[in-house]
């Protein structure tokens, strides 16, 4: 099971102080479980995070990344090689957030390829609005968002799938258990033998409905994850 952290654009050097309490516990607890924790931090705070956890196996991942393999004149932004030399060795694509803000599945398509190329894994959001949801075509959409976002990479094993409704996120809101499985379900057909996550609101109460859900192989936690005493609290209710 993944347990992937997204800071979104929250912390400080200070927010790595937590940081002790969730490596202690993962050296404790993971033995015999099949659990991975990855943390993605704003990139400033990549680099002395992965210092942090050197000695732990939580591994550190970006948010988001430019789509040229090679420097060049872009300013403000930050190419796959350069999140690898700070350190990471994930990188979020897709997030919904950023999809907002304009990136198309192409764009999406083009920063997964390179990051692959640059020895990065990839953390693939994908997901339907509140709107399309209402409309019926979540299918449609994620499909969509599959299929092009995926386009021509063979490298399943580098990425992982994390599907997120946007409805969900950071409105305490999520799916109907069955509706979570079927959509679950559905990515795991479309793009086979990816590991698919579930991410928005998750929380140290809802962890105990979704972790019924046998499908899903992990999930992608936003508000919940910058503080450490939920975070392992909901690692520990997955396991109980
Ligand atoms: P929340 O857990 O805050 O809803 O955020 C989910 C998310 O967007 C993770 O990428």
């Amino acid at each position: 099971m993944y347990f992937i952290a997204n800071w979104k654009m929250f912390g400080g050097l200070k927010s790595l102080n937590s940081l002790g309490k969730v490596a202690n516990f993962f050296q404790n607890f993971r033995r015999n479980k099949n659990l991975k924790i990855i943390y993605c931090p704003p990139t400033t705070l990549i680099n002395s995070m992965s210092k942090k956890l050197k000695k732990s196996k939580i591994e550190v991942g970006a948010q988001n990344c430019h789509e040229s393999e090679v420097y060049g004149a872009h300013t403000g932004s930050i190419n796959p090689r350069m999140l690898k030399d700070a350190g990471a060795s994930y990188v979020i694509i897709g997030h919904s957030e950023n999809r907002q803000r304009g990136e198309k599945n192409k764009l999406i398509n083009q920063k997964i390829k390179t990051a692959i190329k640059s020895g990065l894994k990839i953390i693939f959001c994908i997901g339907e609005t509140l709107s399309e949801k209402r409309k019926k075509k979540t299918k449609k959409i994620l499909d969509e968002q599959i299929r092009y976002g995926l386009n021509k990479i063979q490298n399943k094993n580098k990425i992982i799938i994390a599907y997120e409704p946007i409805w969900s996120i950071g409105s305490g809101l999520i799916p109907k258990p069955e509706d979570l499985f079927k959509t679950i379900d559905f990515i795991k057909k479309k793009a086979k033998n990816y590991k698919v996550l579930y991410g928005g609101s998750v929380n140290p109460k809802n962890i105990l409905k979704l972790r019924d859900i046998k499908n899903i192989d992990g999930y992608l936690i936003g508000g919940a994850s910058q503080d450490p005493k939920k975070f392992i609290d909901i690692i520990k209710k997955t396991y109980n």
